[in-house]
């Protein structure tokens, strides 16, 4: 019987290993292995993937969020709305920034944010709104800005897993004041370690990026304002700029896959037990970086399937609120309900630019019968 991997990024990588090592062997000849010509070239290359004016290689996501926080001046005192259902990092960024962190629950058909639940928790001390694209998926953007407008209050993306996602057309990392995102191995666009980006709208935020990156200077002994090091290395950026090529037709890959997946389960007999799927907000495309489904029995299902060759994932078991990490941010257990039960009933099928739709067929037809057999075991 054939197995199937959640993610294959051996197989992925191999495809480009020419590539790379050519794009990586420059590096070691020019030396510069900080602030090197490929950094610059892949923040313009990126901004132009993302259809904005500027963008600023990162360390990873989480800097580049927390960058973006401080450079929009949330600090001590402050309060950032955030979704509860999605990686720590989300919540660790807002803390880095001295700034409160405000969870609020999901839809439950979306799992993104729930507008309703955002606007009740804006409060005078609200300073930013993070949204979360998670698993690809652009969050009803327009429901969100009405909110956040009528208060004023800045918009930023996670688009940490939504790398060539697009809301009424318009791609990810554009859609509010700056995003976040993680080029993580195994996101959509991975590096050989970690990196990341963060985009801007504005030419003064995407300025003060760029020098709080790079400890805040302008010239090499000259520091205007406060900064760290958050720069992404000329390596990763060389390894990005080979992966950036092939990105769009990776995307594609795994948006077939994941419209043969949502085909089958929508059909019978996976309604029946029931099979739960991530609906898209209205205009949202996602961009797939994880194809997700609900079940009731969720242990039971992942261990049949683990016995059946498929490999899966939970994004994730528990939710912000919840972490020990966030205890003194959280009403905890009972506060997010649609969040708390998503947690429980999730799994995350693979998903991986080399898998075909007929893999989909395969993978779905060894899940019909894991839920066949725990459905017989719980009755
Ligand atoms: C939604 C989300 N936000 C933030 C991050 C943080 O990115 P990084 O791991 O590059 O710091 C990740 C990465 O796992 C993520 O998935």
């Amino acid at each position: 019987m054939s197995s199937f991997p959640f993610l294959n990024l051996k197989e992925l990588n191999r495809s480009l290993d020419g590539e790379i090592r050519a794009a990586m062997n420059a590096v070691l000849a020019h030396g510069q292995f900080v602030n090197g010509p490929e950094v610059r070239q892949f923040d313009r290359e990126w901004a132009a993937f993302c259809q904005v004016p500027e963008a600023v290689g990162c360390a990873n996501g989480t800097a580049a969020m927390h960058a973006l926080l401080e450079c929009l001046g949330v600090g001590p005192g402050d309060e950032v709305i955030v979704p509860s259902h999605t990686f720590v990092a989300s919540a660790e960024s807002i803390r880095l920034s001295g700034a409160k962190p405000v969870f609020v629950d999901i839809d439950p058909d979306t799992m993104l944010v729930d507008a309703a639940s955002l606007r009740e928790s804006i409060t005078p001390r609200t300073r930013a709104i993070s949204v979360v694209h998670l698993y690809g998926m652009p969050v009803d953007f327009d429901a969100v800005s009405e909110a956040a407008a009528t208060n004023g209050i800045p918009v930023v993306e996670d688009a940490c897993q939504a790398h060539g996602a697009t809301y009424k057309g318009r791609p990810t990392g554009g859609l509010g004041a700056g995003a976040a995102f993680s080029f993580f191995p195994g996101k959509n666009l991975g590096a050989f370690g970690d990196a990341g980006a963060v985009t801007a709208t504005d030419a003064d935020l995407a300025g003060r990026l760029r020098r709080y990156v790079d400890h805040g200077r302008t010239e090499k002994y000259t520091h205007i304002e406060m900064g760290t090091n958050y720069r992404l290395d000329t390596l990763q950026a060389a390894v990005l700029l080979v992966k950036l090529r092939h990105l769009r037709e990776w995307t594609r890959r795994r948006q077939e896959l994941a419209a043969r997946y949502e085909e089958i389960l929508s059909a019978e007999p996976f309604p029946s037990f029931p099979v739960r799927l991530q609906k898209a907000p209205e205009g949202s495309v996602s961009a797939r970086h994880l194809y997700v489904i609900r079940v009731a029995n969720r242990d039971a299902v992942i261990e049949g399937l683990r016995e059946e060759g498929v490999r899966t994932g939970i994004h994730y078991p528990i939710p912000c609120h919840l972490q020990p990490s966030m205890q003194d941010y959280t009403e905890g257990e009972g506060s997010l309900p649609h969040t708390e039960q998503a947690a429980r009933e999730i799994i995350s099928l693979p998903m991986c630019p080399t898998l075909r739709p007929e893999d989909a067929e395969e993978i779905c037809s060894r899940l019909r019968r894991v839920l066949e057999k725990t459905a017989a075991v719980a009755s």
